[in-house]
């Protein structure tokens, strides 16, 4: 009998893959064999002796200590790909969002209850709030793996011309990847051309500010900039200075912290990305499975 510690509510579609004759599933034990976590902070808890393997239902693994994880020889399992879609349609919505000022407008509109001049405000905030269209404009994704991939293919479906780089992979290796995408080698080839930029890579020490002032600098005048994937990936101080210029039109960004809150341009969201029922089934279904494979059969997949 195996015991499996979960360490954030893990959706029962998932823990139904754990078969009940060889695990236990305690939320409370100090000892299990395996943990399935989601977004809880692992970095500084102290894994028992016996822990075998780690599995996170999504794609980053940046609340897990992988230095001590390998010394202590806990295998780590994550889902990439389970929740892709999720983030993907989120950065879509929030693309057209933030050009036809959706959340401000939606926001104002709410202040006219009770209004008796109703259809006179109406037609001020028509003025107030013109937004952009996307079809035709330039997006360029940095990182063309599930996620990136899907933004490409559903912005290319939406009219717009859009750029790929990747630091990792070759566009070969691009997951489904339209033939539409105009490929960059270089990211700084591809920054100039943007009128919309979005970034789906990993943080990792080398991808940590990889939007920064001096890439901001080489940017379109206007730009306006979608992080769904990390807040790390983007240095926040460059980005409000480049709002302030208006080298950066609008930063959108699933990250909210303290200096990013309230700020004019800035449009944040509760790291909502994979916050969908199908995302948290397809995760909790995808780590449930490495664990059980690894732990009953010692195969290791997607680790
Ligand atoms: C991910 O790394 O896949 C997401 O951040 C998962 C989440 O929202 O918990």
């Amino acid at each position: 009998m195996f015991t499996i510690k979960t360490m954030n509510a893990i959706s029962p579609v998932g823990l139904a893959k754990l078969p009940k004759n060889l695990f236990e599933v305690d939320a409370d034990t100090d000892t299990p064999d395996g943990i399935l976590v989601r977004s809880a902070d692992l970095l500084n808890t102290t894994f028992p002796e016996n822990l075998l393997a780690i599995a996170r239902a999504g794609a980053g693994v940046n609340n897990i200590p992988l230095d001590r994880c390998s010394e202590q020889g806990i295998v780590v399992f994550n889902t990439p790909g389970a929740n892709a879609n999720a983030v993907a349609e989120l950065v879509m919505g929030m693309l057209i969002a933030g050009s036809r000022n959706v959340p401000a407008a939606a926001q104002w509109a709410q202040t006219l209850a009770g209004d008796p001049a109703l259809s006179k405000s109406v037609e001020k905030g028509k003025k107030q709030f013109v937004g952009n269209e996307i079809q035709g404009k330039t997006l360029g994704v940095i990182g063309l793996g599930a996620i990136g991939s899907r933004v490409a293919n559903r912005a290319i479906a939406m009219g717009m011309e859009v750029y790929g780089y990747d630091p990792y992979i070759s566009i070969d290796a691009a997951w489904n990847l339209s033939s539409q995408v105009h490929h960059c080698v270089n990211l700084n080839d591809m920054l100039p051309l943007c009128d919309y930029l979005t970034i789906h890579v990993p943080y990792l020490p080398t991808t940590r500010g990889t939007i920064n002032a001096q890439t901001l600098a080489l940017c379109k005048d206007g730009v306006k900039v979608l992080n769904y994937a990390r807040g790390e990936l983007v240095n926040n101080e460059a980005i409000l200075e480049a709002l302030e210029t208006g080298k950066v039109a609008a930063y959108m960004t699933d990250f909210p912290c303290e200096e990013l809150l309230g700020k004019p341009g800035v449009l944040c969201t509760p790291h909502l990305g994979a916050s969908t029922p199908e995302a948290e089934d397809n995760c909790a279904v995808m780590a449930a499975q490495e664990l059980s494979d690894y732990l009953k059969n010692g195969n290791i997949t997607h680790s």
